[in-house]
């Protein structure tokens, strides 16, 4: 494949506990186990991926607007902010603005929980959204940006590894 492309995954408030936290919603796998996912299949994908986490509003508007600046496509798990954070929605439609994919993701499938969780004021400004699926949730989002950064190669890729029938 040709040059790999960079892609910022944000994660963001009580993500650092995963593997701890609530396991029957989140699952055993912890952040790091994630971060090593998240680069094996991102570089399989021809994807150069770095993950940062915090619990801070402040660091993933500040992350947005980096990749807003540099042109990097984002993978994001707004995690609680999802819910409520008009400034991390506006920090994620400069992205989209931008021209540059915004895949929302979580490991829940929060439109099947709390009524408080199946609102997100970020979907709307988001390129698509992931949920559901565990720490696969990520593996499919990178599929996506992968899709739409460069989709001639990805179609090559799958054209090459399709079985025969
Ligand atoms: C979450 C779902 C959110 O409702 C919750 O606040 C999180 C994690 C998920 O990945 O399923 O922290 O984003």
């Amino acid at each position: 494949m040709a040059d790999t492309v960079r892609v910022l995954v944000l994660n963001g408030p009580n993500l650092g506990r995963l593997g701890s936290r609530e396991p029957d919603t989140y699952g055993r796998a912890d952040h790091a186990a994630l971060v090593e996912r998240v680069r094996r299949v991102g570089s399989r994908l021809g994807l150069d991926t770095e993950v940062r986490q915090s619990d801070d509003e402040n660091d993933l508007v500040h992350w947005l607007h980096e990749a807003v600046d540099t042109g990097t496509p984002v993978v994001i798990n707004p995690a609680a902010f999802t819910h409520y954070s008009y400034a991390l929605r506006d920090a994620a439609a400069q992205v989209t603005s931008a021209g540059l994919p915004l895949v929302e993701v979580h490991l829940s499938n929060p439109g099947a929980r709390e009524a408080f969780r199946r609102h997100s004021v970020v979907t709307p400004v988001a390129t698509g959204t992931v949920a559901g699926f565990g720490q696969a949730s990520y593996d499919l989002a990178l599929q996506a940006v992968a899709t739409l950064v460069a989709p001639a190669a990805t179609a090559a890729a799958d054209d090459h590894r399709a079985d025969p029938v």
